[in-house]
């Protein structure tokens, strides 16, 4: 008999539940985009994002079970994202997942977004080898972790100013394309050159493995204010192409520089922009040359989905890890530490 995980998420504009076991066996894994509901605004506006999740939550819940073919009651675990992400988008995944815990009398496993984003790749290969250094690249975050083994993350570089999927999709809006940027700009990019305008890439300082995007996008934003003013034609094909070309340059150099600095020879990429087809080639011809093994979950498995979370609770379960029923939202969570309040409530197996 496996360990079946009933995995929530409701970080940002997604909503979604997942029926894992074994954190590999993905039996069921519902997501309700809630894009049309924010591409009005140009991006996710909390507020009408929790009441979203709200509407959807029961039924995307339903949906994961009656899809997954097993009943609450051959739950082991319910596993919920309380951080990082919006607070009353989060919310409402930990409330549905403490009553569901609560009511089966079932352990709670309270899940980092960035670790789910990892675990990804996890349940489509549950023997990576350790130690391994992952990037995980999304609209909130760009971080590049060094991992010794489950459960254990060291932060080896991070961004200082704008996300790398931040950066796609402000300049999707500078070049009215529209929200979420990221899928837009590649399809944009693949009709262009990336070599056609010049731009810049941040490696700051050497040997750092830090990142900042904020000087690539205005260069970009500036370049094409600077077009229309005298009125001149951009080539936003050649554009896009540059601009994910600067990008994909930056993470493939730095992520292999950190690799090699460690000493270990398997990468993992996660998060929404780990989806883009460009950056995939670039890891994969740039690392296979070097003899590293890169790893990047189907895309269904990079942008936010509860699959994710599901397989990252199932270690968690392995460790005993669990969160008490008193279990919170925590909007600014880091990776590897646990913000749990109130004690620890005693689970009978
Ligand atoms: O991981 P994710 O779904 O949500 C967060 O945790 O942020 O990532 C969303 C981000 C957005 O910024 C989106 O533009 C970007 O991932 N993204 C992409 C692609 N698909 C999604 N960026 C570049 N290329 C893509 N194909
Ligand atoms: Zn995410």
């Amino acid at each position: 008999m496996g360990v079946n995980i009933l995995g929530i998420e409701t970080s940002c504009d997604e909503t979604a539940a997942a029926v894992v076991v074994d954190g590999a066996e993905i039996r069921s894994n519902i997501i309700s985009s809630q894009v049309d509901v924010h591409q009005k605004f140009g991006g996710v506006v909390p507020e009408i994002a929790s009441r979203k999740h709200l509407e959807l939550i029961t039924p995307v819940i339903e949906e994961a079970m009656e899809e997954s073919g097993l009943k609450f009651a051959d739950l082991d675990a319910v596993a919920v994202t309380y951080g990082p992400g919006l607070v009353g988008a989060l919310l409402v995944g930990v409330a549905a997942a403490k009553a569901l815990a609560y009511g089966l009398d079932l352990p709670l496993l309270g899940i980092n977004h960035i670790e789910g984003h990892i675990y990804a790749n996890f349940a489509v290969t549950p023997d990576l080898e350790f130690p391994l250094v992952c990037l995980v690249v999304s609209g909130g975050h760009t971080d590049l972790v060094y991992m010794e083994k489950h459960g254990n993350y060291q932060v080896l570089g991070k961004t200082r100013d704008d996300a790398a999927g931040e950066a796609f999709d402000k300049v999707a809006r500078t070049l009215g394309l529209g929200y979420p940027g990221g899928p837009l700009i590649e399809r944009l990019a693949q009709s262009g050159d990336p070599g056609a305008i010049e731009l810049p890439r941040a490696y700051l300082e050497k040997g750092s493995l830090d990142f900042s995007f904020s000087g690539l996008k205005s260069a970009v934003i500036n370049f094409l204010h600077r077009a229309r003013q005298r009125g001149e034609q951009v080539n936003q094909a050649d554009l896009a192409a540059g601009f994910q070309q600067a990008v994909a340059d930056v993470l493939v150099d730095k992520t292999i520089e950190a690799a090699k600095g460690a000493g270990v020879s398997t990468i993992l990429l996660a998060g929404g922009v780990a989806a883009n087809s460009k950056l995939r080639k670039d890891f994969m011809d740039k690392a296979g040359h070097l003899s590293l093994r890169v790893h990047v979950p189907p895309l269904i498995l990079c942008t936010d989905n509860a699959a994710m979370i599901a397989c990252a609770a199932y270690y968690k379960f392995l460790r005993g890890s669990f969160a008490p029923l008193t279990l919170n939202a925590v909007p600014s969570l880091k990776l590897g530490e646990e913000r749990y309040e109130g004690n620890f409530r005693r689970i009978v197996f």
